[in-house]
């Protein structure tokens, strides 16, 4: 069992809006990105937000402590819930992370392998494994890990304990909730729910198949 995050990267803050509504009943949060946020602003955290849904930042975070310090205290402030970084930058940027979402009664979330095919590219041969070792040190709260490679999402579990997991890649990149469900906290749906000619039923769908 897992809870079902919508990414929401529709770049309108009606269609955001719209859509956010007709499935904010069977949702467990709504992850935000550029698309969005460059689009609509990012106020629109704080109006999706109001809907009684937690917003995730996805941001992927990736600057020196300062800076990190800076764009996630701004994303709390906008009523965030939750912030993904990366690790790469090293382990004091993320720890910078980790100190603004706590502060704020956040969580943050490390990105620890993608789930594009080209993320198996870059982020194999052990370095989502250094990833988690990372997470884990700053104290994180988490990490992303794809459901497109669940043996992988398995291996970082081994590092991670009992952190949560995220998980996207299901619907348009081809997994599916059954995949990983018993492995994550989270699966992350994108367009397979908000480019569905009925966002509601689909993001019903998945919640019962999440479960
Ligand atoms: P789709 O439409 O493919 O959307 O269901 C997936 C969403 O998740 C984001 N994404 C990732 N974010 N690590 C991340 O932090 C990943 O490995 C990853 N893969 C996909 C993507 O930007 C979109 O919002």
């Amino acid at each position: 069992m897992s809870a079902l995050i919508l990414a929401l990267d529709t770049t309108s803050r009606e269609e955001a809006l719209r859509i956010a509504s007709l499935t904010a009943d069977h949702l467990d949060a709504i992850k935000i990105g550029y698309p969005l946020v460059l689009g609509a602003g990012l106020s629109i955290a704080g109006e999706i937000a109001a809907l009684g849904v937690p917003v995730i930042a996805d941001f992927k975070v990736a600057d020196i402590p300062n800076t990190n310090t800076l764009i996630c205290d701004q994303v709390f402030a906008a009523g965030c819930s939750a912030v993904i970084c990366h690790a790469f930058p090293g382990g004091d940027s993320l720890e910078a992370c980790v100190a603004s979402a706590h502060a704020h009664g956040g969580e943050c979330f490390v990105v620890c392998e993608m789930s594009h095919p080209g993320g198996a590219e870059w982020f194999s041969g052990g370095v989502a494994e250094r990833f988690s070792g990372m997470a884990v040190t700053a104290g994180a709260d988490g990490i992303i890990a794809p459901a497109t490679r669940p043996a992988r999402v398995a291996a970082l579990r081994e590092i991670i304990g009992t952190k949560k997991i995220y998980s996207p890649g299901v619907g348009a990149q081809g997994a599916a909730p059954e995949d990983v469900k018993a492995l994550v906290d989270g699966v992350i749906v994108g367009r397979a729910i908000y480019g569905a000619a009925d966002p509601s039923a689909a993001a019903r769908e998945y919640r019962d198949r999440c479960r």
